[in-house]
């Protein structure tokens, strides 16, 4: 049977280990990466299947909201319900431990797989910021309440 595991990222390493394929944190600055895994503001979840890296999410909070800033799923443990289970399991965290109530997040409206794992999780659209990516594409702003 597959062993999947949430576990929360504490270190630059774990964080840059666990972006190895997707590499969005190469070019911070030590400085800022530490910020990312240590501040209260942040919060950094991988998820592994067996004992492989199979993705991560990066979230900001403030008071009772969360923001997702970044979530990949690696290429070949994509569309197996990884990042469903990821997020579930996070704001339920996130809710449990951290008195979060709710989360926003903006996703390309082009990005068909991430917007049907968001309503999945029962998030709404909100919003709309026109042709936000590459002056080409919306951004869908969603909403979920915890
Ligand atoms: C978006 C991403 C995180 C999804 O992770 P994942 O583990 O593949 O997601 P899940 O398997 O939990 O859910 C994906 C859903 O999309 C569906 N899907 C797959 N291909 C699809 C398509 N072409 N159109 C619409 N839905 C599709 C899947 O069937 C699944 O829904 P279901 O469970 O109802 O069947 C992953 O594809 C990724 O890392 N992409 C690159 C980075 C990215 O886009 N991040 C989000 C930025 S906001």
């Amino acid at each position: 049977m597959l062993k999947r595991r949430i576990k929360r990222i504490k270190s630059i390493e774990e964080l840059l280990e666990a972006d190895k394929e997707r590499q969005y944190f190469n070019n911070w600055k030590t400085s800022e990466l530490k910020r990312v895994v240590s501040s209260d503001y942040y919060s950094c979840f991988l998820i592994n299947q067996d004992e492989e890296v199979a993705g991560y999410v990066v979230l900001s909070t403030v008071l009772e909201t969360a923001e997702i800033i970044y979530l990949y799923i690696n290429k070949r443990f994509r569309t197996k319900g990884l990042g469903f289970l990821l997020l579930k399991e996070v704001f339920n965290e996130l809710n449990q431990k951290n008195n979060i109530t709710e989360v926003f997040l903006e996703v390309s409206e082009d990005n068909k797989i991430a917007k049907q794992l968001y309503e999945n999780l029962g998030f709404r659209q909100i919003g709309i910021r026109r042709k936000y990516y590459d002056n080409k594409f919306d951004a869908i702003i969603y909403r979920l309440d915890l």
